[in-house]
């Protein structure tokens, strides 16, 4: 992967490339198709330190502005990244791309938000969110923090409402696989649930039964099976699709709102969508992976060739992605996360002789506003305004950041990209600004590129060149009680009292 950071000043880079010399804090983008979520018109959009001052067309200025012409381009919202792992310790190891290559790859492919996962210290929350901010000292684009709950006790239940009242997190995730690690059972799941609800903060899940796996791979090891392939055999879409139902349900029975992650099977997207066709607030990300490959790789007679695939849950077999593009299509899944969790070669040989072993995770972080246009846009399949939806205000609706964040609105923060939907891009592991020397989308070829980043005001990408400064991006605060909780309360009390009047028939006689 290349290092093309040239912030003079910033310890990262060569010298100053002239193009980025102006660091002027006032752009002016001229010309462009500036698309929101619900709108889209030609006009200027006009950037004075750090947010967005004026959208409309014609915008005079002076000549300390600098002026990029986005004539026969779209401009629109940075992608923000809703499921992301940075510099995360997993399996044994660590992650290769921390919140600098990974932030530097987000920018250069046009994502300047992410949320990241926090993983609590021995149980810790505080000790996790602790270890976290260190991890992210270095961050180059804004970022925010999604928390796993690992454990449960009166000290995870109070360090909730810390995390929720004082430290800006406004979600939770519960990992129903991974036994023997993050896997929690159903009656942390309940626990858990119930303390979201009350503190306004979304539950989110990783959907698959951990007892069935762990079932699963003994089996595939009994048969022989240790390559790649018995992963993706151990833990089959049934098991996606049970734990799914199960989570939609105990949601349900809690009444609070529900956020699946990674959907990688029609399985789990047909619950989620019998779900929502009842009412129930279930929200589905599918992630690039599953969207875009199918697990034919996990075959191949390289080991490091199928490794790099071994994610969880697994890349399904051809017929999901395609069903899993349909949904985003109606509505059924809402936005696009990537799950970049990324290992080296190095690290994918650890299950040279076990698939257990191998560390789970694939690229996206650089790859996802680039594929999810070829894929959706390119392809027919929705409209430029619903790409910056799913792509980004969505997101930003879902945890509360909108319209700071998600739209190209005056006021909103200036991260902006303009994307040139004539130009064509190659993906690969050679010009990738990734760390990891592999990259799952290896040689795809795509039509729309992002030519221009712009992250706080400042243009981070341009002319194929990053110029990012470590330290200048903002851990975003995230406040809870989302669109999703409106009306909660309401429907408890319709609830309690359809049964309490019959309950109340019977008047104590002592
Ligand atoms: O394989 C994956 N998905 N690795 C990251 C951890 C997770 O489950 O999200
Ligand atoms: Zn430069
Ligand atoms: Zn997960
Ligand atoms: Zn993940």
């Amino acid at each position: 992967s290349n290092n093309l950071f040239c912030d003079a000043g910033s310890g990262y880079g060569e010298q100053s490339c002239g193009i980025h010399s102006t660091s002027s804090s006032k752009i002016l983008i001229k010309g462009g198709t500036v698309v929101n979520a619900h709108h889209l018109e030609i006009a200027d959009v006009y950037v004075e330190d750090g947010s967005i001052a004026a959208v409309k067309p014609n915008i005079k200025v002076g000549d300390d502005v600098k002026v990029l012409d986005a004539t026969g381009k779209y401009v629109m919202p940075g992608g923000i990244d809703p499921h992301t792992h940075l510099a995360m310790e997993f399996m044994g190891t660590e992650t290769i791309d921390d919140f600098f290559s990974g932030q530097a790859a987000a920018l250069a492919g046009g994502t300047t938000m992410h949320i990241d996962f926090v993983i609590p210290v021995n149980g810790s929350l505080t000790a996790g969110f602790e270890a976290y901010k260190k991890k992210a000292k270095m961050s180059c684009m804004d970022y925010g923090f999604h928390m796993a709950i690992t454990k449960w006790d009166e000290v995870v239940s109070k360090e909730m409402e810390v995390m929720v009242k004082e430290k800006g997190i406004n979600s939770f995730k519960f990992f129903m696989a991974y036994k023997g690690s993050f896997m929690i059972n159903d009656e942390l799941l309940l626990e858990g649930f119930k303390r979201c609800k009350s503190l306004g903060a979304l539950a989110m899940v990783h959907a698959e039964n951990g007892d069935a796996v762990f079932e699963g791979q003994k089996r595939m090891i009994e048969l022989g099976i240790t390559g790649p392939e018995g992963h993706a055999l151990s833990r089959p879409p049934l098991l996606e699709g049970e734990a799914t139902a199960r989570a939609i349900r105990l949601a349900k029975f809690v009444n609070t709102p529900l956020y699946v992650v990674h959907v990688m099977s029609i399985d789990a997207m047909e619950e989620i969508a019998k779900a929502r066709k009842s009412g129930q607030r279930v929200i589905g990300e599918p992630v690039v992976s599953g969207l875009v490959l199918d697990d034919s790789w996990l075959w191949s007679s390289d080991f490091l060739t199928a490794a790099k695939y071994v994610m969880s849950p697994p890349i399904r077999s051809s017929g999901h992605d395609k069903a899993l593009q349909g949904a985003l299509v109606t509505g059924i899944l809402q936005l696009v996360g990537t799950d970049h969790c990324t290992f080296n070669s190095t690290q994918k040989a650890f299950g040279i002789d076990d698939f257990r072993k191998i560390p789970n995770g694939v690229n996206g972080i650089e790859e996802r506003m680039h594929l999810v246009w070829d894929i959706m846009v390119e392809s027919g399949k929705i409209s430029v305004m619903d790409y910056v939806r799913i792509t980004s205000s969505e997101c930003a609706r879902i945890f509360n950041l909108y319209p700071r964040k998600g739209a190209i609105l005056v006021g909103s923060d200036a991260d902006i990209i303009i994307l040139n939907p004539n130009s064509s891009l190659e993906i690969t592991a050679k010009s990738h600004h990734s760390r990891s020397d592999t990259n799952v989308y290896e040689g795809r070829r795509g039509k729309g590129k992002v030519e221009v980043t712009i992250a706080g005001g400042r243009v981070v990408w341009a002319n194929d060149e990053l110029n990012i400064v470590p330290g200048s991006g903002k851990y975003i605060e995230m406040t809870p009680f989302n669109y999703l909780f409106d009306g909660i309360e309401k429907a408890d009390e319709n609830y309690l009292s359809s049964f309490q009047a019959p309950v109340k028939r019977f008047k104590s006689s002592t």
